[in-house]
């Protein structure tokens, strides 16, 4: 068969597809996000669930997306429907393409409010607003925040800018430029930080509260958000991965790229966990402040420390080029697909794309203010967006791609695109995707529902 190339061009090297994968799935997920619900779920036991969670389930979800993605060489709704039907199956297989186009939008739309905060932060730092500040004061600048719907408004439209203008390049001079040069930076701000935090007394606590697992805490709620945060973090689910898969080299080994993401994504959400917890402990705050901890608690730890103010800008700075490479994966399938579908320019379909997600994230936004009100199944729209997608809806949509890659597609196509050398982990992946990771997400899914209806 002649080998498919994509329209929308393809990452220079090996190196480039995982750098971008990378700044997809490190963002808000492994700094805001990992830090504040393992201190809501106990620590160590919730990070020992979730590090099996990105192997046994992650892992071989992520590879399988990225063959799809390389396949079908289109987004990720165009992909599912013809490697479907070169497989022999019906093209309405697409439909987990458009849900997680869906999830994309959904995701973005909170995300953009939480990346606006990052921004508004990064500004706050660098002026130097929050010298010396006490743990009340920061407190009120953060609720104060949520409360004035003209700043927020500011700060989410400039993110969306932001994105879009970088999706507007194409994968050569958008996406690989950017990545190119932001994933090294956010390498080297993430060291500076590490290294400030080993320095506080804080150290060894915040060490303990990670890696001290401890089973018996563990809820089945926990185990659920465990396994929704691996999706959540490795941007699973929901066709980023596929969509990068698609212009990734075709010699490039698979199986070998993906090992790398997963480790670094992993590891830059452990360091995370490693410099905030210690800056809380030595200031003695409370890990389990919730989406706050961020926001109010480190700013006071910076403020106290000796060279916080700079350390602070930086780290802020760090969170917003995370927050900024993983954005613009979350609308590439989107935009691929607009393309793909009328022939657009990216212009247009990117214009299209940042009203709508513009439009949503004033939704999400209002949550904290205007909408605060509203509620949909006893959530507000911000934290019922970031539930049904990282809980329901990414586990669902890797679930299919699981059993569409283990139990539909041509197991000689699964060989072909990743192209092992060893006959063993080429089984063990597919003991993985067909049986391991399909019940793992169908068990957890239906204890918890239970739990809920008792
Ligand atoms: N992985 C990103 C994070 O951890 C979020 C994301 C999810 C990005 C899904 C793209 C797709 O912040």
């Amino acid at each position: 068969m002649q080998e498919k190339k994509s329209i929308h061009g393809a990452w220079a090297s090996r190196w480039i597809f995982i750098l971008a994968a990378t700044g997809s799935a490190v963002g808000l997920g492994n700094i805001w996000k990992f830090p504040y619900i393992t201190g809501e779920n106990g620590g160590g036991a919730f990070v020992l669930v979730y590090l099996f969670c990105i192997l046994l389930v992650g892992v071989p979800i992520m590879m399988a997306e990225v063959l799809i993605g390389r396949r079908g060489r289109q987004s990720p709704i165009n992909a599912m429907k013809d490697v479907a039907r070169e497989s022999g199956h019906s093209g309405k297989w697409s439909f987990v393409g458009w849900m997680g186009v869906l999830a994309g939008f959904m995701i973005f739309s909170f995300y953009s409010v939480v990346a606006g905060w990052v921004l508004y932060y990064i500004a706050g730092m660098g002026v130097g607003d929050f010298i010396a500040i006490g743990s009340e004061d920061a407190g009120n600048v953060f609720n104060g925040l949520l409360a004035d719907t003209q700043t927020l408004l500011i700060w989410h439209s400039i993110f969306v800018v932001m994105v879009m203008l970088v999706i507007v390049g194409g994968v050569k001079k958008g996406l690989e430029n950017a990545v190119k040069f932001l994933m090294p930076a956010l390498f080297v701000l993430l060291l500076v930080m590490l290294g400030y935090s080993m320095q506080t007394e804080g150290f060894a606590k915040g060490w303990s509260f990670l890696f001290h697992f401890d089973v018996s805490k563990l809820k089945w709620d926990s185990v659920l958000e465990a396994l929704g945060h691996a999706f959540f973090t490795l941007s699973l689910g929901m066709g980023a991965i596929m969509a990068y898969g698609s212009y990734m080299p075709k010699k490039t080994s698979i199986g070998g790229s993906v090992i790398w993401i997963a480790i670094m994504d992993t590891l830059v959400a452990l360091i995370a966990g490693l410099v905030i917890f210690p800056i809380v402990f030595t200031n003695g705050m409370d890990p389990g402040a919730g989406p706050g901890l961020m926001f109010v608690t480190l700013p006071v730890a910076f403020g106290q420390m000796p060279g916080g103010q700079i350390f602070g800008f930086v780290f802020f700075l760090l969170v917003g080029i995370a927050a900024w490479t993983s954005a613009i994966s979350l609308m590439e399938p989107a935009a691929a697909w607009l393309v793909e579908k009328f022939g657009w320019h990216r212009i247009p379909a990117c214009t299209v794309l940042g009203v709508i997600v513009w439009a949503l994230g004033v939704a999400a936004l209002g949550s904290f203010n205007f909408m605060s009100d509203v509620t949909i199944a006893g959530f507000n729209v911000f934290d019922f967006l970031d539930f049904m997608t990282a809980n329901v809806m990414l586990p669902l949509g890797g679930l299919f791609i699981a059993i569409f890659a283990g139990w539909f597609m041509k197991r000689k196509m699964a060989e072909n695109e990743l192209a092992m050398s060893s006959p063993l982990l080429f089984n063990a992946w597919y003991i993985a995707l067909r049986f391991i990771a399909p019940v793992a997400v169908a068990t957890i899914f239906v204890i918890n529902l239970v739990e809920k209806l008792k």
